[in-house]
Order: structure tokens, then C-alpha cells, then sequence
């Protein structure tokens, strides 16, 4: 489970933990060493690793660690991910922009190439993407992390078809804005999106581990708002979609 200190990525582990599975949880800061604590359950081992997913021998390694525990993987959950807000000309840096791309995307596809295929070869597993409601939507102040979901949900479901019938199934979570570190992160409190109404990390976790267990391909979770925009996003045009997008995107726009 990678970004399982804090938000989703924490109540996913929390989920999965209630339920019995011993956990290898990973994020980039320090916090993640005391996360096992936190989680531990009677039944549910849980081992910690700091590694900074946007470093590609990091990954490396990660993977290696993962590898040699020796023990099959039955669910692999490409968690981590962090978000920039602003205009891209004008606001951001490239180094944060890039980061994006390396977590989001570059990561999400150099660990799955390297453990997906001892699941296959062992003809059982879960992969789970945390996707977003994002990709169903390109969004103006927010182009590139809304890109690297819709990438991620395109993998998701790619690799999904791909692996019928090998007995790896794969889930693309489609989380609407939910409660947690996130929107500070990405600097986007001013926007109408940072600063509206959230879904409980919780409660999410719960519809998605449900979702990726039972092998669905994708999950919506929460609102009835976030199945609503699921369902606009593949009826609009691009053009209608992102003049929407920018009245909540748009940094300052949470004062209107
Ligand atoms: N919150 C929402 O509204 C929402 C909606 C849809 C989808 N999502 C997606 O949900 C996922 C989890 O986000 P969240 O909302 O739970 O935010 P969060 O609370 O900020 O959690 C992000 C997690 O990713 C980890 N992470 C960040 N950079 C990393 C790096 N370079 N290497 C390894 N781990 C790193 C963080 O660990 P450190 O703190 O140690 O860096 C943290 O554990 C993301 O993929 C996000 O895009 C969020």
C-alpha cells in the first residue's frame, strides 16, 4: 500500500487491516515509520517503508524489499499521489509539475511492471489504482494532475483487460473530493473544489477495498455529486467539461 500515512491511502490500510491482511505500507516523510502502530490489529502484521516514489531507483528498491519478504502479494494498492494547483504558465514550478508525473504516473507504471507479474505468475491477486474522479474531466489550473488520473485510469482499465483470465483482476478508485491532507498539499484551498463539501477518508476506503475485493474494475465512491460527474464526463464535450471545471479550479474562486 503506497501513501498509506495519511487520508485515503491510510483508511484503505486501516480497511484492509480490520480484515485480516498482514500490511507493507509506504510513504515519503518520516510519519509513515509510526503508521504501523496505528494500525496494527490482532492478526494483521504491518511493516512500514520510507521511500520517495518520484526517485525511480527508490522504486527499485521498494520493489526489491517487497520481493524478498517472500510472501505472495494478494494486493498491491498504487496509493500515493499529490496534486499542484494553479496556473501552469504563471504559478507552478516545473520541478513541482514533474513531480506529479513521477508519482502519479511514472511510479504507478515502474511498480506495477515489477510486481504485477509474480501475481499473474501465481494466478491471484488484486491491484488497485486510486484513480479520481479527475479523470473524468480535463481541468484548467489543475491540467496536469487531472492528466496523470485520466492516464492512470486508462492503465487501470488497459492492464484490467489484459489480465482476464489470469486471475489478477484489477480496480480503478474514482474518489470525489474527500477529507484529507491533500488540497492543502496541492495548494488549492482557494478554489472552489478545496474549499467545498468532502467525503470521509473512511467511508471511502470502505466502498473501495469492497470494490477490490470483489475484483469490480472501478469504483465511484461517496456522493451522489461524484456518480453524477462520472456520468457527465463521458457525455460533455472536452470544451464544455473544462469551462465547468474552471469554476471550481480556478485559484480564488472559493470566495464566489
Ligand atoms: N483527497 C481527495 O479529494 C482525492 C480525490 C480523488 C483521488 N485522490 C487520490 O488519493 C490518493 C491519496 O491522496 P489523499 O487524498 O489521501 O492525500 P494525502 O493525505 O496527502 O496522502 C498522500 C499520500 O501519498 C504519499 N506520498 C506523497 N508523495 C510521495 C512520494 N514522493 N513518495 C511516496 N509517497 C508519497 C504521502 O506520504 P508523505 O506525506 O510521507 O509524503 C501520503 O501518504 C492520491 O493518489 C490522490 O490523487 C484524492
Amino acid at each position: 500500500m503506497t501513501g498509506a500515512s495519511s487520508g485515503i491511502g491510510y483508511a484503505l490500510a486501516a480497511e484492509l487491516a480490520d480484515q485480516g491482511f498482514d500490511l507493507l505500507v509506504a510513504a515519503e516523510n518520516e510519519e509513515i515509520t509510526r503508521t504501523p502502530a496505528r494500525l496494527e490489529r490482532p492478526g494483521a502484521q504491518v511493516t512500514a517503508i520510507q521511500v520517495d516514489l518520484t526517485v525511480p531507483k527508490e522504486v527499485d528498491a521498494f520493489a526489491e524489499r517487497i520481493m524478498t519478504l517472500n510472501r505472495p502479494v494478494a494486493v498491491l494498492a498504487i496509493n500515493a499521489g499529490v496534486g499542484v494547483s494553479g496556473g501552469f504558465v504563471q504559478d507552478t514550478s516545473l520541478k513541482d509539475q514533474l513531480a506529479v508525473v513521477d508519482l502519479n504516473v511514472r511510479s504507478a507504471v515502474h511498480l506495477a511492471k515489477l510486481i504485477v507479474p509474480d501475481m499473474v505468475d501465481r494466478s491471484q491477486g488484486r491491484v488497485l489504482f486510486t484513480s479520481s474522479i479527475a479523470a473524468t474531466a480535463p481541468a484548467p489550473f489543475q491540467a496536469v494532475y487531472h492528466a496523470s488520473k485520466a492516464f492512470l485510469q486508462y492503465f487501470a482499465q488497459g492492464l484490467r483487460e489484459e489480465l482476464k483470465g489470469t486471475g489478477v483482476t484489477v480496480t480503478a478508485a474514482m474518489p470525489g473530493p474527500t477529507e484529507t491532507r491533500f488540497f492543502e498539499r496541492a495548494g488549492m484551498t482557494d478554489t472552489k473544489l478545496g474549499a467545498g463539501p468532502k467525503d470521509d477518508a473512511a467511508e471511502v476506503a470502505k466502498e473501495v477495498v469492497q470494490a477490490l475485493l470483489a475484483g469490480k474494475d472501478h469504483v465511484v465512491t461517496g456522493s451522489l455529486r461524484n456518480k453524477a460527474q462520472a456520468v457527465v464526463g463521458h457525455l460533455l464535450p472536452d470544451r464544455m467539461l473544462t469551462a465547468i471545471q474552471r469554476r471550481v479550479s480556478a485559484p480564488g474562486t472559493a470566495k464566489k
